[in-house]
């Protein structure tokens, strides 16, 4: 019996697709196909498949064809099949000329034609197109604009911003007004000034459109509960974007703690810092910089509200500033209790420490090296050594891709609970309100 083995994503399924598995079949007596697992496609950079691994099964399944179905869940692993299942003969599409040459040495193998004119890519362009419009002014924004590219479905509509010199060389859209940025999208990314986030937003929503807006997505609690009661009455989304959230290997370690793989929490610790110019900052240049709080406290506090919820029970705050009206911080710290639990975060930005995440539990900890909130790596650390386990996730593009991806997903079906919640969006912005309030800051 000659027995063929072939490849794929195979997502929203295609007649490009069963073309290829019919003429695959008629290689041989018996089709094995392999259909690539999500986080692997991931790490090829496919990242805006639309399917479940296991809905690309069924479909594949469906179309009668395969003898056998398996997930390609690791690089390396064609060869590991070849020889496991007894494969006369490798084959995929022309796509693909000469990348599979290395298999030669196992076996047969075989390019087929690919089909004119059909591609996942191309349906799930066609599938939906959402014109992101940006408004900002941080130079970040050249960066969401470039990943903007990657994510199918994605569309950046224009720029608004009040810096147009650091943006007109490289950026062909921009608009005068955000007004006209508004008619032109169908949602908007809001990465102004902390400050300047309410208002960017409310008008946006009230225009009907979603957004994903840069964290804090306000400063006081009482205007993000109504930022979110708006967009639930317009019927859009709001989504707060902080990269680590959407980040695979983070949402990996949620699960892994809440799933009691260290056993009760008993302390989440945070450290995000940056260091910046000082002489830049004793300039008073401060005004278009991002103070500590704003800058880093939101993401610090991502983890202590994710894991131990937004009910604590007490709060304290610290701050240093640089300046004597206490204006700036450069340095900020919140101790939070929990009924059964603490949490610490620490932020600076003029000030550096190690960037660690550190979750203590009653069987272990989970230990993420800096710069934690770009996680690609954890390990989970136990008494004995030999028992500790290492976690890799290839990140892509700094996480703003995935952020992209997370967000245009959310637009099209509705925002899962696994992303920031409401809950934790407006307990980030109660931690902001409180740390405007001097009397509940002790200063240093
Ligand atoms: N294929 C084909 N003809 C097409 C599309 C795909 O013969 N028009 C083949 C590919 O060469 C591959 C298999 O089908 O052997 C699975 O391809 P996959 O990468 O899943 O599909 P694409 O449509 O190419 O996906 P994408 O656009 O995401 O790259």
């Amino acid at each position: 019996m000659k027995k063929v083995i072939t490849y794929g994503t195979y997502d929203l399924l295609h007649y490009g697709h069963i073309r290829l598995l019919e003429r695959a079949k008629e290689l041989g007596d018996y089709l094995i196909v392999g259909v690539t697992a999500d986080d692997f496609d991931k790490a090829r950079g496919k990242i805006n498949v639309q399917q479940s691994l296991s809905e690309r099964i069924e479909a594949v399944r469906k179309t009668g064809i395969a003898d056998e179905i398996i997930a390609e869940e690791y690089e390396g692993q064609k060869i590991d099949d070849i020889i496991k299942y007894n494969v006369d003969i490798f084959t995929v599409g022309t796509d693909w000329v000469g990348y599979f040459d290395y298999l030669k040495e196992y076996c047969e193998v075989v390019y087929l034609p690919r089909t004119e004119g059909v591609s996942s890519s191309e349906i799930r362009e066609k599938k939906r197109n959402l014109n992101l419009g940006i408004v900002g002014n941080s130079p970040f924004l050249h960066k969401v604009i470039n990943e903007g590219q990657y994510v199918n479905g994605l569309c950046i509509s224009g720029m608004y911003t009040d810096n147009r010199s650091r943006f007109e060389k490289k950026v062909t859209n921009l608009v005068d007004s955000y007004e006209d940025l508004l008619s032109v999208s169908d949602a908007i990314y809001v990465h102004a000034m902390p400050a300047q986030h309410y208002e960017l937003t409310k008008k946006a929503i009230l225009a009907g459109k979603h957004v994903l807006c840069e964290s804090p997505i306000a400063l006081k609690k009482a205007e993000c509960e109504e930022l979110f009661e708006l967009a639930a009455e317009h019927g859009v989304q709001l989504i707060e974007a902080l990269k680590t959230a959407y980040s695979l290997a983070f949402h990996r370690l949620l699960l892994m703690v809440k799933g009691g793989k260290i056993g009760d929490i008993i302390s989440v610790d945070a450290v995000c810092t940056s260091l910046k110019d000082y002489e830049e900052l004793e300039r008073k240049e401060w005004g278009s910089l991002w103070n500590s709080m704003a800058g880093w406290g939101p993401t610090a506090l991502l983890p202590i509200f994710q894991l131990l919820g937004t009910e604590y029970t007490s709060c304290e705050l610290t701050g240093r500033y640089i300046d004597d009206d206490h204006t700036f911080d450069i340095f900020a710290k919140a101790a939070f209790g929990f009924p059964k639990a603490l949490a610490s975060m620490k932020v600076g930005n003029g000030v550096k420490s190690e960037g660690e995440l550190i979750i203590s539990g009653t069987k272990g900890y989970i230990y993420v090296p800096a710069p934690w909130w770009k996680t690609d790596y954890f390990e989970i650390r136990y008494e004995n050594p030999a028992d500790n386990k290492r976690y890799f996730y290839q990140l892509e593009g700094e996480g703003i891709r995935n952020e992209l991806v997370a967000f245009n997903k959310c637009v099209e079906f509705g925002k899962p609970d696994y992303y920031i919640t409401r809950n934790v969006s407006v307990a980030i912005a109660q931690v902001m309100e409180m740390f405007e309030d001097k009397d509940k800051v002790r200063i240093i």
